[in-house]
């Protein structure tokens, strides 16, 4: 079995010039990184054993895991611990005939129980669907139905908003913090975990087996499950250690929820798999606490959102008043641009030079990023890591010259890259319509030295906060509400948040534009949806732009907020 913390990985870039960086290129190969697994050498594959039971094995059982907090709790876990606590949580599932390939979603708020249970999940080979816990009705539906899920682990509090007796694959609920209810089918994960067993032999999978769902938005349909495989583990890994730059007494805080991408892939998986102490936060964001937050646990690595850091950038110096942020040697950010204007604040107030990252929910980890000792360039996502070709393409598939905008494309395969999109082997196939290239959505161009500079979405996917949002879903969900006719979304420009959503709405007959109407609708889409999904703002129009097939133009409605040319008209209706 390989060592956790090698001295020397292939890729990692200490000092990354451009000399250096062609050597780490072409030099790396993954195989290198697969040595250091324990399946390498035994051909038994379990991402929770590498990320818990391993450390316990190798004699590092005593070092601390996890450290939660929040408003009403402060707790720390070691290995052992966690690996006590998921495998009597395996034991659960197994015991209700839960096993391999089953799905099996969380929907709760961050806890120390949110954790045990997801490693829990994947001990025993099921894939694990994180939901983020400020999803209501319809939108945990969807997920739970098209996941075909068996078994949910939730709060008595969330069980309100899942409609169970809709979902009939749904066999098992178990709640944390109440008591069995037997005939409605409710398990109590307390009175279940104490009678388990706290041994168990995890089931033994292969690199292809599932690992994990999240869904993600898109520019039509429904929210899509992108489901990721085991061999995922390689490149969180990896990331972990020469992005990330984790090392074995870090305390790293990935300010991210599990129900995103990043709250697993970072605030889980590359933590642990190199063994590092992982804080987890609980509770709302607010600048004082993040900051406390910081300092109480002498956080070393800190890895969060541009809108996070605009936040706090407009929160003041009065937020850092009293504060000591000294422990802190790497910050890093993901999930929309990060404006050079912050890049320079962070320099600044934090000492630290914020490094981005470009990834998303389908490719399962980093792959153009800023690391430690390469020379940063505010405004860049930075360079494709070791392991990965990245280039920008044309529509037809031919590579572009340096500055050309174009397709932000990657070569496949990587090891993170997602196995499969749930029932929708279609969609699967639109990623990689260009032999060869996965095709990200995203529109940018690289200059002379590599660097890649985004510069948007290809598709209507609005990004607000970070945080994907479809507005085929929020459409769908405002033509429910009784005034609206029809409604066409978009992402408006925002300081703040990068976008917000605007919705465009025409309104039946018998109802008249007010502002209690555009709050009501607000409202409908927030209790329906998720906050996140609800329009901050509302037009109403007597008619909105649609083809002669019906399909409504958000590129006019996009023109029309921006005051810019609408482009070719020649589809429209009238
Ligand atoms: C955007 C989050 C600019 C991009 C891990 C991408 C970014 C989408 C960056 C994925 C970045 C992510 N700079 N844009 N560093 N990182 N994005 O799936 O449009 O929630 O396609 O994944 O966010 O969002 P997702």
């Amino acid at each position: 079995m390989g060592q956790v913390h090698s001295e020397i990985l292939p890729g990692r870039v200490q000092n990354a010039n451009m000399t250096d960086y062609t050597r780490a290129v072409s030099e790396f190969r993954w195989e290198d990184v697969e040595k250091e697994f324990s399946w390498f050498h035994t051909g038994k594959v379990n991402m929770a054993h590498e990320a818990i039971d391993r450390h316990v094995a190798e004699g590092r059982g005593a070092a601390t895991a996890l450290i939660y907090s929040d408003s009403a709790r402060e707790e720390r876990y070691t290995f052992a611990d966690l690996q006590e606590r998921s495998n009597r949580f395996g034991n659960v599932l197994r015991k209700y005939g839960i096993g391999k390939g089953d799905r099996v979603f969380i929907f709760m708020p961050r806890s120390p129980e949110l954790y045990f249970s997801l490693l829990g999940v994947l001990k025993v080979g099921a894939v694990v669907g994180p939901l983020f816990e400020a999803f209501m009705e319809t939108a945990v539906k969807d997920r739970l139905e098209d996941s075909g899920a068996v078994a949910l682990v939730t709060t008595p509090e969330l069980l309100k908003r899942v409609r169970h007796e809709e979902l009939p694959e749904l066999q098992h609920i178990i709640v944390v913090g109440a008591q069995a209810d037997p005939e409605h089918g409710i398990l109590s994960y307390e009175e279940e975990t104490a009678t388990a067993a706290a041994e168990l032999e995890p089931e033994w999978l292969t690199l292809e087996d599932g690992l994990i769902m999240h869904y993600t938005s898109g520019s039509t349909g429904k929210p899509k499950g992108v489901y990721h495989v085991q061999r995922a583990m390689i490149q969180h890994y990896y990331t972990g250690k020469i992005v990330l730059d984790l090392r074995p007494d870090d305390v790293y805080w990935c300010t991210a929820d599990p129900g995103w991408v990043t709250g697993t892939s970072y605030g889980i998986f590359a933590p642990w798999l190199n063994g590092v102490a992982n804080v987890v936060r609980g509770g709302r964001f607010s600048p004082q606490d993040w900051y406390k937050t910081i300092e109480r646990f002498a956080v070393t690595v800190w890895y969060s959102a541009p809108t996070a850091f605009r936040m706090l950038m407009g929160a003041g110096l009065s937020s850092l008043q009293g504060i000591d942020l000294s422990s802190l040697r790497h910050v890093l950010s993901v999930g929309e641009p990060l404006n050079p204007e912050v890049v320079r604040w962070g320099d600044k107030i934090y000492n630290q030079r914020i490094h981005d990252t470009w990834w998303m929910t389908e490719t399962g980890a980093q792959l153009i990023c800023n690391y430690p000792g390469m020379d940063i360039k505010p405004g860049s996502m930075g360079r494709p890591l070791p392991g990965i070709e990245a280039a920008i393409l044309d529509d037809r598939g031919n590579v572009l010259p340096p500055y050309s905008m174009g397709n932000l494309a990657i070569r496949t395969p990587w090891p993170s890259m997602m196995g499969t999109i749930w029932n929708n082997k279609a969609k699967y196939d639109e990623y990689f319509r260009i032999p060869g290239w996965y095709i990200s959505g995203d529109s940018a161009y690289m200059d002379d030295e590599g660097y890649f500079w985004f510069q948007g979405r290809i598709d209507d996917v609005i990004n607000s906060s970070g945080e994907r949002i479809g507005p085929f879903e929020v459409e769908s969900k405002l033509i429910e509400h009784p005034a609206v006719a029809e409604a066409g979304v978009i992402g408006k420009p925002d300081v703040l948040r990068g976008e917000i959503i605007k919705a465009f709405i025409s309104l039946r007959e018998g109802y008249l534009p007010s502002i209690e109407l555009k709050d009501e609708i607000a409202a409908f889409v927030k209790a329906g949806l998720s906050a996140h999904a609800a329009p901050r703002e509302i037009e109403f129009k007597d008619k909105l732009p649609k083809t002669r097939s019906g399909k409504i133009m958000r590129r006019v409605l996009k023109a029309w907020e921006l005051h810019l040319p609408a482009g070719d008209l020649s589809t429209i209706e009238d």
